[in-house]
């Protein structure tokens, strides 16, 4: 325990190399597994939690490799995962799967540092066991996807969110027939970011052919999703957020007012005002003359740019997917958002032996991309708003309100502090959106409806007709990371524990 605390408070990087030696008294009892597979092939994967470079203590059994996304002989595109069964033999029946966005981010950023039972945060010295992993509540499918993320192999060649759903779907039939002891389970697909568009595509697939896998879809889960127009969740809320959190962006007034002109001009202004009304109005329009064909706005519009080069002006730690960053900067043993690491956990090589990964230069996002740009350019966003070649419509607009139809739960969460996507635009792109019969929310999102027992009022939460909103005080972009007791209890909630998000 007292190394533990040491560690929370040590974001001195001269302490890493002291705590990363093992000291064999450290570690505690074998943890016994849950679930044990009888397929030979399993054992291949098989990663001691004994044994993790740099990890302290026993983080329990779990599986790793690549498999292909189909049963070709040849097939040369293969997606990496990290498997974790759950530590609790009350939940075995449970399977989650987690992807990250980007497109082309790794999940091992959820892993590591947002929902995984090692917690290897930003500004951390070293890795501890972290308290709200998810492996408590359900088996855990990290995987790096799609093709071209991570360690993942082969040559991405995917133009759009169908193709990366039945990839998807393919390597799943794989794992299945090596991980045989979970089919029949119940699943969840979460993500967060651009997850937005994998997370519902991928349900939408499955749904349409529940025979393709031995699994039984429940619902999803995103966190700070990316499911409209960028200029909706962008753009639109932009100024307001800026307004709203004057302490943090306190940028001068001559320079408030030309954002003000800017706003006023391309139509923001009053559009929340206007268009977020519970029940909606009617189809919420775009702002005229605002967006360009790919839906990012017009150059003259882009509030979203230019105010963080200005708060970056005055606060260097600025960070897009937390406001509230200061100096000094976070490191991040992940080497994202910022390259100031002194290492990269999975580029060594030593990590990469431990959990059964090819030797390969391994970045937290992907560059070049993961969809062929070629394919769809002119496209830096999408010709009908996804991003960097998708050529998919956002999830809002296209599939969403269908997973949600066929789902018993989909949660949707949002960080307050988060300015990569603000919650306002995801809160029109709700509105805008008709499920069940009905379009958006009925009733209005009641303030400090989001309680956790023993702490409080921690945001606001909503349920109607089977989705759930749920926004989160304290949080940025990344709301594991960020507010990780709060994250698991809506995960408890999806799961069907709990009857409400909030306490
Ligand atoms: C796999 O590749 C080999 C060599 O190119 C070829 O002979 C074989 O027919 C291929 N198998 C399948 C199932 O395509
Ligand atoms: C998760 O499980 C561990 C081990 O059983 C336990 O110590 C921890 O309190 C659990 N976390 C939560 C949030 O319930
Ligand atoms: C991608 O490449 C694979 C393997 O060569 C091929 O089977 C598939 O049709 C290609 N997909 C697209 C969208 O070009
Ligand atoms: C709202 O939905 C309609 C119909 O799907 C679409 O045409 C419109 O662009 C959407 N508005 C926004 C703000 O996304
Ligand atoms: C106000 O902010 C703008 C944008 O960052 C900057 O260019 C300008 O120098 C600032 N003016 C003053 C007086 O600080
Ligand atoms: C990753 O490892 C390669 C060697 O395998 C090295 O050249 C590269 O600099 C490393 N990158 C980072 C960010 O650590
Ligand atoms: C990407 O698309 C271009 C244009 O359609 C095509 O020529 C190229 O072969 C594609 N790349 C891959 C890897 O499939
Ligand atoms: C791409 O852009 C070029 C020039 O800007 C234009 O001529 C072409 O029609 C565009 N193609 C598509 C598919 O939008």
């Amino acid at each position: 325990m007292r190394v533990l605390s040491w560690l929370l408070l040590g974001v001195n990087l001269g302490c890493v190399r002291a705590l990363s030696v093992r000291r064999e008294g450290d570690l505690v009892e074998k943890r016994a597994e849950t679930i044990t597979f009888n397929n030979p092939a399993a054992k291949q994967f098989y990663v001691d939690g004994a044994k993790l470079p740099l990890v302290p203590f026993d983080a329990g059994p779990s599986y790793a490799g690549l498999l292909p996304i189909s049963s070709d002989p040849n097939e040369t595109r293969k997606l990496f995962f990290w498997f974790w069964p759950t530590n609790n033999p009350a939940n075995v029946k449970n399977l989650m799967f987690w992807t990250n966005g980007g497109p082309g981010c790794s999940a091992f950023q959820g892993l590591l540092e947002e929902n995984g039972p090692i917690s290897w945060n930003w500004g951390q010295a070293g890795p501890t066991p972290n308290p709200w992993t998810w492996t408590n509540l359900s088996n855990m499918l990290w995987v790096e996807q799609p093709v071209g993320t991570g360690f993942s192999q082969g040559t991405p060649n995917i133009t759009n969110e169908d193709q990366l759903a039945d990839q998807l779907i393919g390597f799943m039939q794989q794992f299945l027939n090596v991980f045989d002891e979970l089919k029949g389970n119940d699943f969840w697909v979460t993500g967060e970011s651009y997850g937005g568009f994998y997370v519902p595509y991928i349900a939408s697939h499955i749904y349409a052919d529940p025979s393709a896998l031995d699994l039984k879809l429940k619902g999803i889960f995103i966190s700070d999703p990316s499911i409209t127009y960028p200029i909706v969740q962008k753009e639109i809320p932009a100024l307001r957020f800026v307004q709203a959190n004057k302490n943090l962006m306190p940028l001068n007034s001559t320079y408030m007012r030309s954002l003000q002109k800017i706003s006023d001009t391309c139509g923001f202004t009053n559009y929340l005002d206007k268009y977020l009304k519970y029940p909606p109005k009617g189809p919420i329009p775009l702002p005229k003359g605002s967006f360009t064909k790919t839906y990012r706005a017009h150059k003259k519009c882009a509030l979203n740019q230019r105010i963080m080069d200005a708060t970056t002006l005055i606060n260097p730690a600025f960070d897009q997917y937390r406001v509230t960053d200061m100096w000094p900067i976070d490191w991040s043993v992940l080497g994202f958002p910022r390259a100031i690491e002194k290492f990269v956990y999975f580029n060594r090589t030593d990590v990469q032996d431990a959990i059964h990964a090819p030797h390969v230069k391994w970045e937290a996002c992907a560059t070049p991309p993961v969809f062929n740009e070629t394919a769809n350019h002119n496209s830096s966003f999408g010709i009908n708003g996804g991003k960097d070649g998708d050529s998919s419509v956002p999830s809002a607009l296209s599939v969403l309100p269908g997973v949600i139809e066929k789902s018993e739960r989909v949660v949707i969460v949002h960080g307050l502090e988060d300015f990569s996507f603000m919650p306002e635009g995801t809160r029109i792109a709700i509105q805008n959106m008709t499920w069940e019969g009905k379009q958006g929310f009925q009733t209005p999102i009641k303030p400090e409806s989001f309680t956790r027992k023993n702490m409080g009022v921690l945001g606001n939460a909503h349920t109607e007709r089977k989705l759930t909103y749920v926004e989160f005080y304290f949080s940025g972009h990344m709301t594991p990371q960020f507010v990780p007791w709060a994250a698991y209890q809506t995960v408890e909630y999806l799961l069907g524990m709990r009857d409400s998000p909030s306490s």
